[in-house]
């Protein structure tokens, strides 16, 4: 796979010379941590046929069977503060709706904060990690992007089986690694280049295609619902809620994750 994505990719293409592709491993944000560690540079980027402990959001599990998805890290070392960074999971959202839209020609909505969705089902996800100096400033940032490629209903756990998809599902037809892992590879070099200078760009496109906006939803904390309507998203990727008792809040993707009134989406 590897030459064949430089091949694909072009022998210059900024990052193809930190480009790390696995059979199998744990976690490809696990392994991206170790080699950020290490010093590993700006725009390693890890991918992998198979994780046996493919992490989600909020200490979930993201489940990755050989060769079904497409399980891939970033390292960036973002030259900025934490708090200037708020909004990567969304860049990474909207560049990840933007390959998949090029690859296999649907675009898939996003339920926020980083859920990638087809219809009301989930196709993928987004882990987006921070790493720190000794003395408190951030050192770098891992995008970690799960999407399930190949999988049918049935290829599913059965606790998954009724709101997993795969891109497969969407399109129809089945959608080749290489060609996938290409585009999401051009299409997170595109978002890393604009990622402080096109955040305005990036979050109109963020907002087009959140499919949580103007819905009814449950706001979930820990052991805590909360029930109110999705009205917009912030610059920092927060999510503005009017909530039941009229309130209106915005709430932190760090902090909580958001259901539909009626299902998963
Ligand atoms: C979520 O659904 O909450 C996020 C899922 C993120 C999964 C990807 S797969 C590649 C990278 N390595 C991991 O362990 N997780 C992310």
């Amino acid at each position: 796979m590897q030459n064949a994505l430089i091949a694909a990719l072009g022998k210059d293409f900024p990052w193809a010379q930190h480009l790390h592709c696995y059979k199998s491993v744990t976690s490809t944000n696990l392994l991206a941590k170790e080699m950020a560690a290490k010093g590993a540079p700006h725009g390693t980027v890890l991918l992998a046929s198979h994780q046996t402990a493919g992490r989600g959001r909020l200490g979930r599990s993201f489940h990755s069977p050989e060769n079904s998805g497409l399980y891939l890290s970033l390292l960036l070392r973002p030259q900025c503060n934490a708090e200037a960074l708020m909004h990567l999971t969304c860049a990474a959202a909207v560049a990840s709706c933007d390959a998949l839209e090029a690859a296999c020609g649907h675009r898939p909505g996003i339920k926020w904060t980083n859920d990638l969705v087809w219809g009301t089902r989930k196709l993928g996800g987004i882990l987006t990690e921070l790493g720190w100096t000794g003395d408190g400033r951030l050192a770098y940032a891992i995008v970690g992007i799960g999407i399930n490629r190949t999988q049918q209903p049935q290829d599913f756990p059965p606790e998954l089986q009724s709101m997993a998809a795969s891109v497969s599902m969407m399109a129809g037809k089945s959608v080749e690694a290489l060609p996938l892992a290409t585009q999401m590879l051009l299409s997170l070099y595109k978002m890393d280049q604009n990622l402080l200078s096109g955040k305005a760009a990036m979050l109109a496109s963020y907002r087009r295609d959140c499919i949580t906006l103007g819905k009814d939803i449950c706001v979930l904390s820990g052991d805590t619902v909360q029930y109110g309507q999705a009205l917009d998203v912030d610059e920092q990727g927060g999510l503005t809620v009017r909530f039941t008792d009229g309130t209106v809040r915005t709430v932190a993707a760090g902090e909580v994750s958001v259901r539909g009134m009626y299902g998963y989406v």
